[in-house]
């Protein structure tokens, strides 16, 4: 029997560990899995929402570490999750994606000597200014079972010396959850509710760091979205971190809070089932978000990714996803471009099938 701690800690991880969670139970006699939650994410819109959206089971034991810098937020899920690992004694931990809970758990673990697999490993944007980047990469170097989306993933960690036999290209597992939740979600009746049409409206999603922190970068962003919202509404599903950053620096009035026929519209963070719903009803998504672009390579939908590098280049060579970095003229010809309907439709990567959790677990069924 393999003992497994499968963690989980921010909002763009429970979309992967559902999939994984559904498949080890269909291994009883071999797998033993428990569910940790870090508690990096707190908030009903940001985590319990998605655990009844995707039909997880609550977590086992919830570490409730909560925000703080990163050091903080770090040391805090090492030190309560080390607890954990030495009262658990599990053969294996798993985590997923590139989260401060991610690196934590996986140091963590593998100082005790215990195995680590990392789902979503070998993902670079050779950016070392982004927190993630530096969690793939101290993830990545010490993990036993490496399982990835694509094959520049895998030449990544070739590159890197990583050996091949720890490497499996499995596909992707937030397109599992995506594929398994699309009939669901399309026929919500969320954007009929709102008076939106089809094809006629945009996304809008903005949180990282770089866009939001810094009050000129965001104001030159804003004010193209500004001009973009004047042909279709943009709806704006809004992160913590950005509504705390626009009312510090007093950008409210670029927004309405209740929807109008055009103009940017703030919305409360929203669960996975509305926000797949708005996505795949959309003209056009704009976003820094990392999912986001391979969730619009899938569901077809113009992706404009408002940064200057993604660590998921498979979407802009097959998909429709554009780096458009986020000075306004940019991001403006861009958007005009998908709006007159100028741009290619995309392709769906190999291994993005809806199977990938299940192409893990038989790995990870072998150990037992
Ligand atoms: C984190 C991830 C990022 C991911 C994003 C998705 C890291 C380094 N960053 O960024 O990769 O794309 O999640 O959402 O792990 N807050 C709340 N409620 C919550 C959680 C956070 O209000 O439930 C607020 C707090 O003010 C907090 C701020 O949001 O300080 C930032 O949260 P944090 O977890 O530090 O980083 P994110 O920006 O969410």
């Amino acid at each position: 029997m393999l003992k497994v701690i499968n963690v989980v800690g921010a909002r763009p991880n429970f979309m992967k560990m559902a999939p994984i969670i559904e498949a080890m139970n269909r291994y009883p006699a071999r797998i033993q899995h428990r569910l940790v939650h870090t508690g990096q994410h707190y908030d009903e819109r940001m985590s319990k929402s998605f655990f009844s959206d995707l039909g997880m089971p609550k977590p086992d034991i919830d570490l409730e570490v909560g925000s703080g810098s990163h050091a903080e937020q770090t040391a805090r899920i090492m030190v309560e999750f080390e607890k954990v690992c030495l009262r658990e004694a599990p053969d294996l931990v798993v985590v997923v994606g590139d989260v401060n809970s991610t690196m934590a758990c996986a140091i963590t673990a593998k100082k005790l000597g215990i195995k680590v697999a990392h789902v979503e490993a070998g993902l670079r944007s050779r950016d070392m200014s982004m927190p993630e980047e530096i969690n793939r990469l101290c993830t990545d170097v010490l993990c036993d079972y490496l399982f990835t989306t694509d094959h520049f993933a895998d030449e990544n960690l070739l590159a890197e010396g990583v050996p091949p036999e720890r490497i499996f290209f499995v596909g992707n597992v937030m397109i599992d959850t995506l594929l398994k939740h699309r009939e669901l979600a399309r026929g919500l009746g969320l954007i009929e509710r709102w008076g939106l049409k089809p094809r006629g409206f945009a996304t809008l999603t903005l949180h990282r760091p770089s866009n939001v922190d810094d009050p000129d970068t965001l104001r030159g962003i804003l004010e193209a979205l500004r001009t973009i919202g004047e042909e279709i509404p943009i709806v704006f599903p809004t992160h913590p971190r950005t509504k705390k950053m626009i009312a510090q620096f007093g950008f409210g009035d670029y927004f309405s809070s209740t929807r109008q026929p055009r103009g940017l519209w703030m919305t409360d963070p929203l669960g996975y089932l509305e926000f797949l719903h708005l996505n795949m009803h959309a003209i056009l998504l704009i976003t820094d978000s990392g999912g986001l672009q391979e969730e619009a390579t899938v569901l077809g939908v113009p992706c404009l990714t408002l940064r200057h590098n993604t660590e998921r280049p498979i979407t802009c060579e097959m998909g429709t996803n554009v780096i458009v970095g986020n000075s306004g003229d940019n991001i403006l010809n861009h958007a005009f471009k998908v709006l007159k309907g100028d741009v290619p439709p995309g392709k769906v990567p190999e291994k993005w099938d809806g199977r990938a959790a299940e192409r893990i677990v038989k790995v990870l069924s072998r150990l037992a």
